[in-house]
C-alpha cells in the first residue's frame, strides 16, 4: 500500500494522538495540527522524532496556518478532522466556544480538503442524534434536539450534525468524505479531569481518594470503545480506497462502538472489583449520587453493522479487558 500524506487536526488529543501513531506506524507520512486546549505534547511523545511525524500548534479556524501544515506536508491526500472541543463540562460552560470551534473547524477543513482534492474524514458523534429515542443508533434514525433555552448541552451535538450536514453537501459537490462516529473512547490518555471523560475521572478517584461522582442516578448506559478498535475503525475509514464491497464510501457515516451496553452504576461496581482484585491495597472512594447535567442521553447504544459490512470493523476488545489495560497503565 502506497504511503499517503495526511493532516491529523486534533492530533494532539486522546483520539487523535493514537491515530497519529497507528498512521505513522504504517509508513504514512503524518502531520499533527492541534491547538493544545485540551490535546498535549506528551500525548505524541513516542512518534515526536520520527522521521515521518510533524507536530504543528495551530487553530482549526486559521486558514493561514492550515495551509502552512499543508505545504509543510507536501501536499495533502487524507484529512482527518478530529480537533473540537470535547468534555462535557464545556458544552454548558462554553456553548459560544463549542460552536464557533466545532462548526467553523470542520467548514475551514472541509475547504481544505476541497481545495487540494483529498480525502476528509470528519470524526462525528452519537452526539448528532442529541437525545436519541430511537435504539441502536443507526443511519436514518430521527436526530432529536430540546430547546435550547432549558439547556446548551447539545452545543456540542448539534454542531456534529451541522459538521454532518456539511460533509454531505461536500460530498455533493464531489469529495470524497466519510463521516466516523466514535461512542465512548477509552485507554491510556483519557483525560479525567472535572470536563471529562467517565472512566478515567473514575479511575484518577480511585487512584487519588477522591468521591466518585454518579449522575442521575447512573442507570443511564454507554457503550465503551476500546482505543485500538476506535483508532481502527478511523484507520479503515479513511485509508480503504473503497468498501469491502466495492461500493464507494464517500458519504457514509459509520458508527465505531462497542455493542457492549453498561450502565454509568455497572461500570463503577466493574471498576471496584478490577481494583480490589488488583495488588491495589487502599480503600476505595466514596460514591456520591448527583444530580449531573441536563440533556445526558439516557441510552447510547450503536448499530455496526454497515461498519462490519462495509469496512470489517468489529470491535475486539470486551469492557473487562479495556478496563484491566488501563487500569495495569495507570497503577
Ligand atoms: N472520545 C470520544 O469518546 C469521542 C466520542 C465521539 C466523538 N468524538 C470526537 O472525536 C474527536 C477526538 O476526540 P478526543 O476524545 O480525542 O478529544 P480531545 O479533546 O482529546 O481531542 C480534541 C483535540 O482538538 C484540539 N482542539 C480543540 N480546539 C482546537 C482548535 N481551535 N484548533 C485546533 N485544535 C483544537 C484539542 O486540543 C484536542 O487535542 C473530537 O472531534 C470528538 O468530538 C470523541
Amino acid at each position: 500500500m502506497s504511503s499517503r500524506r495526511i493532516l491529523v487536526t486534533g492530533g494532539a488529543g486522546f483520539i487523535g494522538s493514537s491515530l497519529c501513531e497507528r498512521l505513522v506506524e504504517d509508513g504514512h507520512f503524518v502531520l499533527a495540527y492541534d491547538s493544545l486546549f485540551r490535546g498535549t505534547e506528551s500525548n505524541i511523545q513516542s512518534i515526536r522524532d520520527h522521521r515521518n511525524f510533524q507536530f504543528m500548534l495551530g487553530d482549526v479556524r486559521d486558514i493561514d496556518r492550515l495551509d502552512d501544515a499543508v505545504e509543510a506536508l507536501g501536499g495533502v491526500d487524507i484529512v482527518y478532522h478530529l480537533a473540537a472541543v470535547n468534555g462535557t463540562k464545556w458544552f454548558h460552560e462554553a456553548a459560544h466556544s463549542v460552536i464557533d470551534v466545532n462548526i467553523n473547524g470542520t467548514l475551514r477543513t472541509l475547504e481544505l480538503a476541497m481545495a487540494h482534492e483529498a480525502r476528509y474524514v470528519l470524526a462525528s458523534s452519537p452526539e448528532a442524534f442529541g437525545e436519541a429515542k430511537q435504539q441502536p443508533i443507526q443511519n436514518g434514525n430521527e436526530m432529536t434536539f430540546t430547546d435550547p433555552s432549558l439547556h446548551q448541552r447539545h452545543s456540542y451535538g448539534a454542531s456534529k450534525y451541522l459538521d454532518e450536514i456539511a460533509c454531505q453537501h461536500a460530498v455533493r459537490e464531489g469529495l470524497d468524505v466519510r463521516i466516523v462516529r466514535p461512542f465512548n473512547a477509552y485507554g491510556p490518555r483519557l483525560l479525567g479531569d472535572e470536563y471529562g471523560q467517565v472512566v478515567a475521572m473514575f479511575f484518577n478517584a480511585i487512584l487519588n481518594n477522591q468521591p466518585i461522582e454518579i449522575h442521575n442516578g447512573g442507570e443511564q448506559t454507554r457503550s465503551f470503545t476500546w482505543i485500538a478498535d476506535i483508532v481502527d475503525g478511523f484507520y479503515r475509514a479513511g485509508i480503504m480506497d473503497m468498501s469491502l464491497d466495492g461500493s464507494s464510501l464517500s458519504g457514509t457515516a459509520l458508527n465505531i462502538g462497542s455493542t457492549e451496553e453498561v450502565s454509568i452504576l455497572a461500570l463503577q461496581e466493574q471498576m471496584f472489583s478490577l481494583v480490589k482484585a488488583s495488588s491495589w491495597a487502599r480503600p476505595m472512594p466514596e460514591v456520591r449520587y448527583t444530580e449531573g447535567y441536563h440533556g445526558d442521553a439516557k441510552r447510547r447504544l450503536p448499530d455496526c453493522s454497515i461498519s462490519e459490512n462495509l469496512i470489517g470493523w468489529k470491535p475486539q476488545t470486551n469492557l473487562i479487558q479495556g478496563l484491566s489495560a488501563m487500569w495495569n497503565q495507570l497503577s
